[in-house]
């Protein structure tokens, strides 16, 4: 089958290449998909450029995607919750990584049933950032109605979501994003907006019950100038906290290394009884199945901004790489 291969580190374009590799076998509590549509996330730039060298290395050649949407080509011994036939789509778990490929595999558990509302692109425009999101707005900040959130970042792939999901929440949602994409993020349901080329979210004061950090940098610290006593503050780009780097595996030097680094952020949560979570997200077919709801009730629509064809998705990765992309950037593997 064709897959887009990582071949070294590197810059995108000349370290990716479509090969041809075996379909791969489907174990007893897997699927087979039959990949119509993937989509890219930052991870996947990233991971081609060395940036995730500390976590392990990858052997190459490697696949590159992890979102995906399909059709049930096989089903493992075991499962009874999907047939063959049904339209699927799944954030795959790492060990499946690969999802630019005409066929991926994906654990029952990290799989579910697309919205009926919508298109194998709009699908898999959908599990890794509705799953991050879910996890850090629901399961980690619990965001309830009412609340004052800050969404950095509101017109990325992320940020788009996010803000449809705290404004489902109820919550009053305050975005940052520069000028070009003001009214997309009012659309989308942000309240305020922030102009990052020209203002300065530090001016709001201590205003907001929820900081989600989608920068990191100088953002992570500065997301205390603007929580109030006892807020919280999620961060997907952030300093690694401990309760990671344990779920992540890291080795207990690396482990050290980062709780070391993490205590200027928490003593200043400490300070204003705040508390800080850094997310690295999971794969999970039960939240991607309430997502699907999300989508079909109409509370959340999918946010593309660019399709690109299979034969084109090393230019998709480049879009992605630069920083702007507006929604989410989509590889149709086949039509
Ligand atoms: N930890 C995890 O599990 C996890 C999961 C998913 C993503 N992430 C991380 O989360 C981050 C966001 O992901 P994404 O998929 O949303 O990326 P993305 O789609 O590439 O984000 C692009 C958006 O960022 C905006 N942006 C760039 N600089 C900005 C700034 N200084 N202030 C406000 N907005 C800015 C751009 O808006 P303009 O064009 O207006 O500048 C653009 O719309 C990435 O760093 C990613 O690695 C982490």
């Amino acid at each position: 089958m064709k897959s887009l291969m990582i071949t070294k580190y590197g810059d995108i374009n000349s370290s990716l290449e479509e090969q041809d590799i075996p379909k791969p076998l489907v174990e007893a509590n897997q699927i087979l998909i039959r990949t119509y549509s993937s989509s890219f996330n930052p991870i996947d730039h990233m991971i081609v450029k060395g940036d995730y060298k500390a976590m392990g290395k990858v052997s190459f050649p490697a696949g590159i995607g992890r979102d995906v949407s399909g059709i049930v080509e096989e089903v493992g011994k075991n499962v009874r919750k999907f047939k063959i036939g049904d339209k699927v789509y799944s954030r795959i778990n790492e060990s499946f990584v690969g999802t630019m490929a005409e066929y991926v595999l994906s654990n029952v558990k990290d799989t579910a049933l697309i919205p009926s509302n919508l298109s194998f692109d709009e699908s898999a425009s959908i599990p890794l950032v509705g799953l991050t999101t879910y996890q850090a707005l629901v399961d980690i900040a619990k965001l309830s109605k009412g609340e004052n959130v800050l969404i950095h970042a509101g017109s990325g792939g992320i940020g788009t979501f996010a803000i449809q999901l705290a404004k489902h929440l109820g919550a009053n949602v305050t975005t940052t994003t520069s000028t070009k994409n003001i009214s997309f993020v009012k659309e989308l349901g942000a309240g305020k907006v922030i102009d990052y080329t020209s203002q300065n979210y530090l001016d709001e004061g201590s205003v907001f019950d929820v900081v989600y950090d989608t920068l990191g940098g100088n953002h992570t610290m500065d997301s205390f100038k603007v929580l109030k006593d006892e807020g919280r503050v999620v961060s997907i780009k952030g300093t690694v906290d401990s309760i990671t780097a344990k779920q992540l595996g890291l080795n207990k030097l690396i482990q050290m290394i980062i709780a070391f680094q993490a205590r200027k952020v928490f003593k200043a949560a400490s300070k204003m009884n705040a508390s800080y979570r850094f997310l690295y997200m999971s794969p999970n077919g039960e939240q991607l199945k309430k997502i699907a709801k999300l989508y079909e009730s109409g509370a959340i629509k999918p946010i593309i901004d660019k399709t690109y064809k299979f034969s084109e998705s090393i230019q998709a990765l480049e879009y992605l790489s630069k920083g702007h992309a507006k929604g989410k950037v989509v590889v149709k593997i086949r039509e």
